[in-house]
């Protein structure tokens, strides 16, 4: 294999489908993201001598390049292992994008329990699934790198007026032990152009006044400060172009 240089970000990597329920198919192009992996099949993002991206013009980044890259894919039962390993890492601290408040942690330890579990995210990106009152449709998106769960994501479809104010389109979290590495930037990277494909142009995407490492996720992924509500710094990320 010949080495080459890393791509500069905005350069694609990847360009692959990625399926939600409904029959929506993102295609996008992001940094190291690849869909429809399994904790089976994970690392498999580059094509078959694994030395050439998939679907990516330009040059080719080097294999470890890729092992180091974390990927954005749907829910899937078969990373519930490492998905428990890392939600327990969360005890009560603050967890956002996952989706599993109305999941007690014990009871997803159960194989059918976790299935439904990740069902319900999958279903969530449909405007019939049913769901709280003041919610709106939602992308559950997970953060994996090489079978690991790494964290989550979550593309919320459109604003309402707690979101517009406070909570934005996109929250995410990080399982403790994989902070501090670059992935919750490269996976806010990554969500955008699919919430472009979900139809969000500019994403409204918020943290606390005192969450400095979400400030600087948003500040890095070119986010524009508009205002503080409510103790919340709101920024505009453009989401790009198809
Ligand atoms: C906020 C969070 C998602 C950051 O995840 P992460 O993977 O550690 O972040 P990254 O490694 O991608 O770092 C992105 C940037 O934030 C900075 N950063 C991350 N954590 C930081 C911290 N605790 N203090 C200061 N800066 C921090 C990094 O240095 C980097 O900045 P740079 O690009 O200028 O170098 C993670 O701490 C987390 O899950 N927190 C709990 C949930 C949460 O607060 N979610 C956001 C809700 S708005």
């Amino acid at each position: 294999m010949t080495r080459r240089e890393p791509p500069r970000r905005s350069e694609p990597i990847h360009n692959q489908p990625l399926e939600v329920p409904g029959g929506t198919t993102f295609n996008f192009v992001a940094d190291g993201i690849a869909a429809g992996s399994t904790a089976e099949n994970a690392g498999k993002g580059a094509d078959d001598d694994g030395d050439t991206p998939a679907g990516g013009g330009g040059p080719a980044p080097p294999l470890d390049y890729y092992l180091l890259m974390p990927l954005l894919i749907a829910p899937d039962v078969s990373y519930h292992a490492s998905w428990l390993e890392g939600s327990a890492e969360f005890g009560d601290a603050r967890r956002d994008g996952g989706g599993a408040e109305d999941w007690p942690l014990g009871g997803l330890a159960d194989a059918r329990s976790f299935r439904r579990f990740v069902e319900a995210l999958r279903n969530d990106a449909l405007p019939e699934a049913p769901r709280k009152p003041g919610h709106v449709p939602c992308t559950y998106l997970w953060v994996v790198e090489g079978g690991t769960f790494l964290g989550s994501l979550a593309i919320r479809h459109e604003l309402n007026d707690f979101l517009l104010n406070e909570g934005g389109h996109i929250g995410y979290s990080i399982r403790p032990s994989a902070r501090r590495r670059g992935y919750a930037a490269a996976a806010l990277a990554a969500a955008l152009p699919i919430a472009r494909g979900l139809g969000i142009t500019r994403a409204l995407l918020t943290c606390d006044e005192t969450n400095t490492g979400s400030r600087a996720t948003i500040e890095r992924n070119g986010g524009l400060y508009e205002d503080t509500r409510n103790g919340r710094r709101r920024y505009w990320i453009e989401c790009g172009t198809q």
